[in-house]
């Protein structure tokens, strides 16, 4: 349908709205927040009417305007969402609506607008769609389209684009932004700031969106946490480079405050659009909620569980051979390793680096994508064998991205080396980037990966990513061109075209851990590795804040070690246990060094796995807004309130003696529970004398007690010792 001009458009879903008035020469946006109902007359033209701001001093003469697609023209001095030029000229666009296109289904929920904007200077189309979906999820999309008929003055010039970001206004009360940065084995480190003038830029230079990646820009109200507060995120749904801003403009963004936006992050000269081509911007996720971050992150939850690609199947507990041997591939070893596995319940076995030719050690074979006759001189068939004759799935580590120069691969092909022709910069962990968009090297790839894959009917890939892409330039007769966003399009085929070609097959997005984790991976694959950290107290953290947007049948957690191979911090068994069940479980350590008391704690831990993980990868994710931040209550509620697994957990001291009354998020007020405390895996050691007494009584057999007592007024808590975690199971009783 193409209404007339000067429409003002709803979309409504799940408690948000986004309400676009569709209007000359460009739209603007009206509202981005609380669903306010069906739009009457006096509301239309009411948002109308206060749609524009005070025309200020010493500033344009007309009130600034802050639009769709916000421009110079419109006097709007903050970042524009699209920039670019012609061979140096067409600098200043100015879009305009030529169609638009909205869609409301029948039942009211969602809907989408189209609108298409011509450009005359610089002589380009653009699309830009807004899609609310029915978890009030808001996605843009923006597409450039270079048309030299349009601008006649410029003629076939070619067309240079700088950056083309998602903008949405936020109100003046989002006064504190919330966002993430980390590294290696510390990924997801939260960090807020007040949201001051200026903008808060930040840019992922790596190739990836990295273990420091924004991954989610959110803006809220003062104090805004878990369960409270007022909130706007954006997340790019893109695996390459990338920008998230939060900008603050002294005389405001139109009749808003400040913008909230996400796009690419191009190199100079990365995308130039001839004439008929055309550049699609990566989609912006915006979520908006009332009631603090969980919300957000259960409107993420619930659109990527309502994917028909969302894993359905139970997930397979597993076993990760690599904190366990590391390079040290051996047949009889490893039969060992899968049959203590197979004893203890896991279902599914994943053969980590070190099984291809040459990979003795991490500074070879990348490339050469072929198994290692020294190593396995009857090929993996033997390996594979046991693992079936087990009933278990296989699963195979791949690092299909890189290459080592010391492969055949790279003495074969130096050329498909990506990287200035002047020569390579530095290796990172001892490699370089196979340049993947080069249709030799993407062929070779595939052809690899689908020949393993159908010879040992392989069930899942973890593919990993193992440095940061730098001088990413891909070589050319007439010079080297930037190459990380044909990069990422084409590690995007090579999924696509794999996954097309054996569809049961599920792919874990690994990244030296938890470097490359966003909404465009997970559109392609099953799993992440969120860290290679498996040091509980850490594994906490990066775990809950990974499940903003990544619900937890998505997340690999896995049982490591005492002494953590990343931090060398020891801890105690039930603690790791713990922490490792809540999500997509696994095992990362050498089970034939266990002794027997440690493996019957941990069959009893993969039993409870199987007990809970319905519960757990269905269920809401919430988290207490506690003020000691030395504790932590998360759980996983089922979705109609039914039943709830929450983890206390305590990570170092702190001053206050008691938890005082922490509130269970998520159940129901107006129902009764029964509670029990499990300690199954082990008791957690405390630093009191007794533990509260509903606690001693909720050890010995469940209590009941009414969901208002749980969720509003809160229970005491016992005060854990640094390092202890307690499960703690509540199943409905009566309504
Ligand atoms: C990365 C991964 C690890 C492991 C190693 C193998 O660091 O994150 O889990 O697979 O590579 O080299």
């Amino acid at each position: 349908m193409t209404c007339r001009a000067d429409t003002v458009v709803a979309l409504r879903a799940a408690g948000a709205a986004f309400i676009l008035q569709i209007s000359d020469p460009i739209p603007r946006v009206l509202h981005w927040g609380a669903d306010i109902g069906d739009l009457s007359p006096a509301t239309v033209s009411a948002l109308a009417l206060t749609a524009g701001p005070a025309q200020l001093n010493n500033s344009p003469d007309i009130p600034r305007t802050f639009s769709a697609l916000p421009t110079e023209y419109e006097g709007w001095s903050g970042t524009a969402a699209l920039s670019g030029h012609a061979h140096g000229r067409a600098t200043t666009p100015r879009p305009r609506l030529v169609t638009h296109h909205v869609h409301v289904p029948a039942d009211g929920i969602g809907g989408r607008v189209a609108l298409t904007f011509d450009d005359t200077i610089g002589g380009l189309r653009t699309e830009l769609t807004y899609r609310l979906d029915a978890h009030g999820v808001l996605s843009v999309d923006t597409s450039l389209t270079r048309d030299a008929a349009l601008s006649p003055r410029i003629g076939s010039t070619a067309y240079t684009v700088g950056s083309v970001l998602s903008l949405l206004p936020l109100p003046e009360r989002a006064t504190e932004i919330l966002d993430f940065t980390g590294k290696w084995c510390r990924e997801r480190s939260p960090q807020r700031s007040p949201f001051g003038f200026g903008t808060h830029l930040r840019a992922a230079h790596r190739g990836k969106p990295g273990h420091d990646s924004p991954f989610l820009l959110a803006a809220g109200t003062a104090g805004f946490g878990f369960g409270h507060g007022e909130v706007w995120a954006v997340h790019l749904a893109w695996s390459g480079e990338q920008q998230y801003l939060a900008e603050r403009l002294p005389e405001g963004a139109g009749a808003f405050s400040a913008i909230l936006g996400a796009g690419e992050e191009l190199h100079p000269g990365e995308v130039i659009l001839e004439d008929g081509e055309r550049y699609d911007a990566p989609t912006a996720l915006f979520i908006w909620s009332g009631s603090g971050l969980d919300a957000i992150s259960d409107r993420l939850h619930s659109r990527l569980r309502a994917r028909p690609t969302h894993p359905r199947s139970p997930r397979p507990l597993v076993l990760n051979t690599w904190e366990a041997v590391y390079f040290n591939h051996d047949l009889d070893r490893l039969t060992a390793l899968i049959e203590r596995a197979a004893d203890v319940g896991v279902e599914r076995i994943v053969l980590d680096d070190g099984w291809f030719r040459g990979r003795r050690e991490a500074d070879a074979g990348l490339g050469d994508w072929f198994v290692d006759d020294d190593v396995w001189p009857d090929g993996l068939g033997p390996l594979v064998d046991i693992v079936r004759a087990h009933g278990m799935q296989f699963g195979l580590w791949f690092e299909p991205e890189m290459i080592n120069l010391d492969s055949d691969l790279a003495r074969a092909h130096p050329d498909w080396v990506l990287g200035p022709a002047e020569g390579l910069g530095p290796e990172s962990r001892s490699q370089h980037v196979l340049d993947i968009a080069r249709s030799e090297a993407y062929d070779y790839l595939l052809e690899r990966l689908d020949a393993l894959v159908r010879e040992h009917s392989i069930d899942y890939l973890k593919w990993d990513h193992n440095r940061d892409l730098l001088e990413a330039v891909s070589q050319g007769d007439d010079g080297d061109r930037p190459s990380v966003h044909r990069q990422t399009a084409a590690l995007y085929r090579l999924l696509d075209e794999l996954r097309s070609r054996h569809p049961q097959l599920e792919i874990e997005t690994c990244s030296g851990g938890g470097g490359r984790i966003d909404l465009g991976i997970l559109d392609r694959t099953d799993r992440v590795w969120a860290s290679d950290c498996n040091d509980p107290v850490e594994r906490v953290q990066i775990e809950r804040w990974t499940r903003a947007i990544v619900p937890p049948e998505l997340i690999g957690s896995h049982l490591g070690a005492t002494r953590s191979h990343t931090t060398a911090r020891s801890t105690d068994l039930p603690f790791r246990l713990v922490t490792s069940l809540t999500a997509h479980a696994g095992i990362e350590q050498d089970l034939t060094l266990v002794d027997d008391v440690e493996l019957a704690a941990i069959t009893r831990w993969a039993g409870m796995y199987r007990e809970f993980r319905d519960l757990l990868h269905s269920g809401r994710v919430v988290n207490a807004d506690l003020a000691d931040q030395t504790t932590a209550l998360s759980g996983i509620v089922a979705q109609d309130g039914s039943e709830a697994l929450f983890s206390w957990s305590r990570f170092a001291t702190s001053a206050a003696g008691q938890s005082g009354r922490v509130r269970l998020p998520g159940l129901d007020d107006t129902s009764m529970y029964s509670i029990r405390i499990r300690e199954d895996l082990g008791s957690s050691s405390r630093h009191q004398g007794n533990d509260p007494e509903w606690v001693t009584d909720a050890l010995a057999g469940p209590v009941e007690m009414p969901g208002a007592v749980l969720a509003t007024i809160g229970v005491p808590l016992p005060t854990l010792n640094p390092q202890q975690a307690m499960l703690i199971e509540i199943r409905r009783t009566r309504s």
